[in-house]
Order: structure tokens, then C-alpha cells, then sequence
């Protein structure tokens, strides 16, 4: 029988199964594909919210030890791909093509906040990471409750302040030929071909 992880399912986090609603946009639409791991970031979020109570109440168990595997294959491996596609791509794109004063000062502004908003989420998943490499073994270990707040605040504003101005920019700014590279830059980060 198949083993479902409660924390897991609980969380809504992909499982690796797919539904027509859930098919992510390919890198021919790098926007909506970056908006997509938005969503993913969120599920991840909510999986690791609820493993400290988890381990309080249960320790390391399987359904830890899953949920932790699931948290570290994505923020050790996929965001840090997402950031790069913001910070290397998209962020400095928008800069070299936004033309109004106005909408470029306030970009400049807001890419200042983002890019020091994904520093301190390296430093504190830095602090995460050992912790959960040991309970995805399946070693005793807690979680800092207070570090992990700490992580899912800083997403809870930086998320919305992305999504609510980068693809209206995105829009506005960048043509056809952009979106095309930008999406070949996110398939080779990833090491995979762009669609023909
Ligand atoms: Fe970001
Ligand atoms: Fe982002």
C-alpha cells in the first residue's frame, strides 16, 4: 500500500503527482514558470511550519524524516535556481529595460529590498539546514520553532511583493526576444533544453 506522509499531504505538497490544473508553465513562458515556483516555495513553507510541532509531539519519525527530505530537496536545490533566475536574470533585465524615471526608481528600490531579503533567507536557511540533513536521516533532532518563523516571514512579505509587480513589469517591458532568452537562461541554470 502506498505510504502517504501526513505532514506531506497535509501541506498539499507535490507528491509528484499532477493534475491537468497543477501542469507547470515550461520555460516558453519563463514568467509563469517563476510564478509557478512562487507557489511550490509556498507548499515547502507550509510542510516545514508544521515539522517542529511534529517532532514535539512525535520526534523524528518517518513522516519527519520525509517532510524533512521533501523541505531540503527544494530549498537546497530549486531555490537557489529561483534565485538566480531573479538576482542574474529578470532583476537586472527589467533594470536595462524599464524606460520610465518613475517605474524605474521604484524598481531600483524594490530589487535593493529583494535581493537583501533572499541574503537573510540564505543566512537563516544556513541555520535550518544541518538540523533537517539530520532528522532526513532519521537522527534525533529538534527544530528552532523561532527559525523557521523566522524563514516563512521573510517569503510571506517578499513573495507578495514579488508577485505583485514583476509580471505587470515583466509585461510591460520586456518583448518577445526577452522572454525567449530569459527563458533559456532558466533551462540551462537547470541544465535542461529549451523547448523548440
Ligand atoms: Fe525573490
Ligand atoms: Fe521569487
Amino acid at each position: 500500500m502506498l505510504h502517504r506522509n501526513p505532514i506531506v499531504t497535509k501541506a498539499g505538497v507535490d507528491s509528484g503527482a499532477m493534475n491537468l490544473f497543477d501542469t507547470p508553465a515550461g520555460f516558453d513562458d519563463p514568467i509563469g514558470m517563476w510564478l509557478g515556483c512562487h507557489r511550490r516555495i509556498e507548499k515547502q513553507l507550509s510542510t516545514l511550519s508544521k515539522l517542529p510541532g511534529h517532532l514535539a509531539d512525535k520526534g523524528v519519525d518517518a513522516d519527519a524524516s520525509n517532510a524533512a527530505q521533501a523541505i531540503l530537496r527544494y530549498f537546497e536545490k530549486s531555490a537557489p535556481h529561483h534565485h538566480g533566475d531573479e538576482d542574474r536574470d529578470i532583476f537586472p533585465l527589467l533594470e536595462k529595460r524599464i524606460t520610465d524615471a518613475g517605474d524605474l526608481e521604484r524598481f531600483r528600490a524594490l530589487r535593493r529590498q529583494l535581493e537583501a531579503e533572499h541574503e537573510r533567507m540564505a543566512a537563516v536557511w544556513a541555520r535550518l539546514r544541518k538540523p533537517l540533513q539530520a532528522i532526513a536521516e532519521g537522527l534525533p533532532k529538534t527544530l528552532d520553532p523561532a527559525e523557521v518563523a523566522t524563514f516563512r516571514e521573510i517569503y510571506a512579505s517578499h513573495i507578495p511583493a514579488e508577485d505583485g509587480s514583476i509580471p505587470e513589469l515583466a509585461r510591460r517591458y520586456f518583448t518577445a526576444a526577452d522572454l525567449e532568452s530569459l527563458g533559456r537562461s532558466m533551462a540551462d541554470r537547470r541544465g535542461v533544453e529549451f523547448p523548440v
